[in-house]
């Protein structure tokens, strides 16, 4: 079975003191927590901090994001390896405030989803259709593009590093949570592209997570979904009591 993976997309969120309360604060309150994967992607500057402060915690480290190359002229990048070196486990890519605020490109993300599994990085990879695009019945369309072209060139074992994460953007930071159905039935065609793309051992073993407003609330209800595995939560992350309970409920 899938294990459950809840990751904390903290975005440009906390600053050096804020950032460690917060990872202090869930290391109390989640340290026996073991049936359930937990991690924190907090900005690149705090990594090393709430390192130390995961340390010895079941709760992994991840980034917001990685360049692709490993190192050179590349001004304002990241490499996987310099993640490595700040005991990051998990990258997120794709994240639709990227594709959308910053212009990411498809190609780009997936250099990068390429780059991070070969760089021993679990991309947690995003995806999920604008409003304008669900309006018009665009949404599986959309989903199964970002999906093709970001996993392009993966052979069956090197794609099992990779959580994917269905986020709709109309959802993303609105309150305005796709409803536990509407989850189910894209995790459930991305499950069965997976297993058209590679097989069905992959697409059974791969987790889906759901992302967008998700909250202490709606936890139970999307979780019980047969297809939804986990949950990349924003604003939430960054309450310790929030987040942990999300945890909890999972576990
Ligand atoms: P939200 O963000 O939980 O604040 O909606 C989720 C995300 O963007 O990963």
């Amino acid at each position: 079975m899938r294990k459950p993976f809840i990751a904390g997309n903290w975005k440009m969120n906390t600053n050096s003191a804020t950032a460690v309360a917060l990872a202090s604060g869930l290391v109390k309150e989640l340290d026996s927590v073991d049936t359930v994967d937990v991690s924190v992607c907090p900005p690149f500057v705090y990594l090393q901090s709430v390192a130390a402060a995961l340390s010895a915690s079941n709760i992994a480290l991840g980034a917001q994001d990685v360049f692709y190359e490993s190192n050179g002229a590349f001004t304002g990048e990241i490499s996987c390896e310099m993640l490595k070196d700040c005991s990051c486990s998990y990258v997120i890519l794709g994240h639709s405030e990227r594709r959308h605020i910053i212009g990411e490109t498809d190609e780009l993300i997936n250099k990068k989803v390429k780059a991070a599994i070969s760089g021993g990085l679990l991309p947690i990879f995003c995806v999920g259709e604008l409003l304008e695009e669900r309006d018009a019945g665009k949404t599986m369309e959309v989903v199964e593009s970002q999906i093709r072209k970001g996993l392009d060139g993966l052979c069956k074992e090197r794609v099992q590093a990779v959580t994917i994460a269905y986020e709709p953007v109309w959802a993303i930071g609105t309150g305005r949570t796709a409803t536990p159905q509407q989850a189910q039935e894209v995790h459930a065609m991305i499950r069965g592209l997976l297993e058209t793309l590679f097989d069905k051992n992959v697409a059974q073993a791969m987790r889906i997570q759901y992302g967008g407003s998700a909250k202490p609330s709606n936890t139970a209800e999307l979780m019980v979904q047969p297809d939804v595995d986990g949950l990349l939560v924003g604003g939430a992350s960054l309450k310790v009591a929030d987040f942990s309970q999300m945890v909890k409920t999972v576990a």
